[in-house]
């Protein structure tokens, strides 16, 4: 699914970059350009970021 239409960015991409390191909108901004143009995906882009966060946080926990 696209969530930045400016930049055609999917929530695998976002998903992608959350799990190569990025944990901050302003990372993903620099990295796929979400949220600096129109600004329409925002919340749906944090959406992404904070659901992979978790389910990121949700593995560390097992592994650990
Ligand atoms: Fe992402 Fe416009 S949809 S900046």
């Amino acid at each position: 699914m696209y969530v930045c239409l400016c930049h055609a960015v999917t929530d695998r991409q976002i998903r992608q970059a959350v799990c190569a390191g990025a944990c901050s909108m302003r990372q993903l901004s620099q990295e796929l350009g979400v949220n600096t143009q129109c600004g329409k995906c925002g919340k749906c882009a944090q959406q992404v970021l904070k659901n992979t966060l978790a389910e990121l946080g949700d593995q560390g926990q097992k592994a650990a």
